[in-house]
């Protein structure tokens, strides 16, 4: 059983304050993670760092117990792999060759695309209900298409680690809960992932563990289970307004709703 630990982690942009400090995380094959918190917390960062992209200024990151930067880039893509927040790659390809490039870690740079290549492209097209959008130019896409799309190409990859930041903040009601049912499913099949997101209704009822990240602790604010991160009394100070949580009439997850101080007094 695969996992991602990041532990003791402490990281500052450049000649920055410090965004994180002594921060513990752990993405393990099976689970799946959501990462929450304010604007400006930290998710993303503790994202790359996770990833491999950036170097903690401590602490280490390790999968199965190996430190991830001993890995070459291609070793680490075969194990973990990173959807960032934002992409608006400028590029004219296709859709199809768009997650093509999710196989590159597998094929390389000089072999070309085997049958199993191709099937494994195929299969997350369909995945991701892209297979319509194949043969159409990845820059004449709308938002949540290209959002699709890139979720697909990192599926390509095959990874045992899957981390995704924001992967449905442009979807629509019914795409963001096939994401959410599609990463669920993943976890059942073996992989790992995190996810970031702010939708903490979704998540609640899609993940088995949750991390709220503060930046007035510079990490970690509390962390378990959907029902133990989400009280009313952590996330109004948090997000520093008033929330009332009660259970999903349907799901019985809970379920975050701001109040509005001028129409719910
Ligand atoms: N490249 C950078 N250089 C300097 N500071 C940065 C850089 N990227 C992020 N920061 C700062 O680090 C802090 C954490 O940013 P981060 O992007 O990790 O937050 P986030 O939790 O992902 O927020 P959001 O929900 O808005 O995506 C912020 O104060 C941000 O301004
Ligand atoms: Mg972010």
């Amino acid at each position: 059983m695969h996992e991602l630990v990041a532990s003791h982690i402490t990281f500052a942009y450049a000649s920055g304050p410090p965004i994180l400090v002594d921060v513990n995380a752990q993405v393990a094959c099976g689970k799946l993670l959501a990462l929450v918190g304010p604007n400006g917390a930290g998710k993303s960062t503790l994202l790359r760092v996770m990833c491999g992209l950036m170097r903690p200024q401590r602490g280490k990151v390790e999968f199965d117990g190996a430190s991830l930067f001993s890995l070459s880039s291609l070793e680490r893509a075969r194990r973990v792999a990173f959807l960032p927040q934002a992409v608006n790659p400028t590029f004219s390809l296709s859709v199809f060759e768009v997650v093509c490039l999710g196989r590159y870690p597998h094929v390389g740079a000089l072999r070309t695309m085997r049958q199993k290549d191709h099937d494994v492209v195929l299969r997350c097209l369909q995945e991701t209900r892209c297979d319509a959008l194949r043969a159409r130019d990845f820059s004449e896409l709308s938002g949540g298409e290209r959002q699709r799309v890139l979720i697909a190409a990192i599926l390509a990859q095959e990874p045992d680690i899957l981390l995704l930041d924001e992967p449905t903040s442009l979807l629509d009601l019914h795409h963001q809960i096939e994401v959410f049912s599609l990463l669920k499913r993943l976890t059942r099949e073996g992989y790992g992932v995190a996810v970031v997101t702010h939708d903490l209704n979704t998540a609640a009822r899609f993940c088995d563990h949750m991390l709220l990240l503060s930046s007035s602790v510079h990490g970690v604010k509390a962390e378990g289970t959907p029902s133990e991160v989400l009280q009313e009394s952590i996330l109004s100070e948090v997000y520093e307004t008033e929330v009332k949580v009660c259970p999903h009439p349907i799901t019985g997850t809970p379920l975050v709703t701001v109040l509005d101080a001028e129409r719910y007094p």
